[in-house]
């Protein structure tokens, strides 16, 4: 398997992986992201595309994935976890010392995949107590936190 940073010229011959992982408001947004996201990173095989990260940092040393998608016939084969070790080993050489990320409560595959890179659920008044309301604030709007959207944090340097 290859991991590669996609260049935005050939981003949207990826959106139909998104069409295939999200819906509604979702897959607008994810769309979206895809056009204007810092990185995209995919992983291939034989020269066909498995799946698709976008990743950001939020601040010096916050890294920030915004969406996994892995094609629905290559999904439970171990690609999205590979996906997601690559963004924070990307993350990580730009900087970060934590990753974010936001999932729904109800799903399933992506809480399971987050809980298997050793990800923890953060609240926002427990993220706040240690780094102050103002700077939690910012973070949960820059992440864009859906409602029924839960947050989960990996720090790096103690997980690495
Ligand atoms: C979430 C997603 C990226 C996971 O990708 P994947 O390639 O299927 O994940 P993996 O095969 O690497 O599995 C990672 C872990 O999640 C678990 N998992 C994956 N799919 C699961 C499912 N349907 N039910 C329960 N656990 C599941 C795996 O068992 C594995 O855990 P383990 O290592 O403890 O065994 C994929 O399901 C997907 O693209 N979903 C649609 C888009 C989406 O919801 N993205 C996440 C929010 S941005």
């Amino acid at each position: 398997m290859i991991f590669r940073e996609v260049p935005a010229e050939a981003r949207e011959g990826l959106a139909w992986i998104l069409d295939q992982s999200f819906r509604g408001l979702y897959l607008w947004h994810a769309r979206k992201t895809l056009r204007s996201v810092s990185w995209v990173r995919e992983a291939t095989q034989g020269g066909a595309t498995l799946g698709v990260t976008m990743s950001t940092m939020l601040g010096k040393a916050t890294g920030y994935v915004y969406y996994a998608a892995v094609v629905p016939s290559q999904r439970a084969r171990g690609v999205g976890g590979l996906l997601l070790d690559d963004a924070m080993q990307f993350l990580r050489a730009r900087g970060a010392s934590e990753v974010f990320v936001c999932t729904r409560a109800d799903n399933t595959p992506s809480v399971r995949l987050l809980l298997s890179r050793n990800f923890t659920r953060i609240g926002y008044h427990d993220l706040a107590r240690s780094r102050g309301f103002a700077s939690t604030a910012r973070l949960w709007m820059r992440m864009v936190v859906a409602p029924g959207e839960k947050v989960y944090r990996i720090s790096l340097s103690a997980d690495a």
